[in-house]
């Protein structure tokens, strides 16, 4: 079945049989959008890769060469897609994200650096930085016409005397991909203060028609030497729950490092994440993403459409990459635990991400449940 039909025939009632945690957490009568899952159909590839790998028995530990694979598979990727030549003995696999920052600040980067973090933010790094006991400074971000910048100054301030600045691009949860002046005025800032980047790139698979991706280390020499980069096949192919994420470093320096961090630190990587990775990452797995993200694009655009004709007052700017979708409720007079308590659509209160006043959904679905979510939030903001 094709991947258009595949989705026409996935009724609200199927969606809550699989059990998933967006599907399952909210009630009878909710609908879920606080989660950055998928319920978009398995590419093929991966599916068969997995087959395979739990024929083999593969649910040990990870083997080094399927790690291999994984490493060499993720640094094509990157080259064929974003144009970032990036070597296989760059790329290293942990178990997510998060593991990436903790392992990046702990054993990459000088451990006394505090964490610089622009919000609005991905919630869990509002807490991180307490949970690895490292003070954390944030920096709001400046919004103008719909669109949110670091300003220099303020960045300036933050990283002064040096700082782990936390770059997420495409954002999470504006959606907003950075440009190329937009990255270099940032590199600036990180050089003259003596700073450092940990880029979380997580969500640059899932990049729209008319936006462009530009890994941050891909920029020059210093972007290069100064930073680390977090990707993932996790949210482009819905695999979050394999947990195989890849860290890819920029110098011999920090490959030294990683190579010295103790074993423990390195470890936790799901072999069956890693197959997945591989088959996410391969030619008939980036066919699939793009049937993914032209049906993701098609789902704004709709979600857009009703925001704009049925909620005047919710400030919106649709997302240029991500099935994140950022609403600005200050128009309106509600609060976003409000507007869910009587919408019964699950999102996330801004106030989580930093942000007073916004809520944050994930859309990653049906275009069906994607008009029934818009029609509940027009409905309840109208009352
Ligand atoms: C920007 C961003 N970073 C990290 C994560 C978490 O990824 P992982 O599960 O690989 O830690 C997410 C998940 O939604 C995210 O949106």
């Amino acid at each position: 079945m094709d991947f258009v039909a595949a989705l026409q025939d996935l009724t609200t009632d199927r969606l809550r049989e699989r059990g998933s945690l967006k599907w399952t957490v909210p009630g009878p009568d909710q609908l879920g959008a606080f989660v950055a899952e998928s319920d978009l159909p398995m590419a093929p590839v991966i599916r068969a890769a997995l087959d395979d790998a739990l024929d083999r028995g593969l649910t040990g530990y990870l083997p080094p060469a399927t790690s291999e694979v994984a490493e060499a598979a993720c640094a094509d990727f990157q080259r064929s897609r974003f144009g970032w030549q990036v070597g296989a003995e760059q790329v290293h696999l942990l178990p997510d994200v998060l593991a990436a920052l903790s392992f990046s600040a702990s054993f990459i980067f000088d451990t006394r650096l505090p964490i610089v973090l622009p919000t609005p933010a991905y919630m869990p790094f509002l807490d991180l930085p307490g949970v690895l006991g490292r003070p954390l400074r944030t920096v709001p971000m400046e919004r103008v016409s719909g669109r949110y910048s670091l300003d220099p100054e303020r960045l300036g301030q933050a990283l002064a005397g040096g700082g782990l600045l936390v770059l997420v691009n495409p954002h999470n949860p504006t959606g907003q991909v950075a440009t190329r002046a937009e990255l270099l005025q940032i590199a600036d800032v990180v050089e003259r203060t003596g700073s450092v980047v940990f880029c979380d790139e997580i969500h640059s698979p899932l990049v729209y028609y008319g936006s462009r991706h530009i890994p941050y280390a891909s920029l020059d020499d210093r972007t290069a030497a100064h930073s680390v980069t977090a990707v993932s096949a996790s949210k482009g192919w819905n695999l979050p729950g394999l947990a195989c994420a890849q860290l890819i470093l920029g110098s011999r320096e920090q490959r030294r490092r990683w190579d010295e961090a103790p074993m423990v630190a390195r470890h936790g990587t799901s072999p069956l994440g890693a197959v997945a990775a591989a088959a996410a990452y391969s030619p008939s797995g980036v066919d699939h993403l793009d049937q993914a993200i032209a049906y993701l694009q098609s789902g704004r655009d709709l979600f857009a459409q009703a925001v704009a004709t049925r909620m005047p007052h919710v400030g919106y700017t649709p997302p240029a990459a991500t099935y994140i979708h950022w609403l600005d409720l200050g128009g309106t007079d509600m609060s976003a635990a409000e507007l869910t308590e009587r919408s019964g659509v699950l999102g996330t209160d801004g106030t989580d991400c930093g942000a007073t006043g916004f809520m944050r959904l994930t859309l990653a679905t049906t275009h069906a449940v994607i008009a029934d979510a818009a029609d509940r939030l027009a409905v309840a903001l109208s009352r």
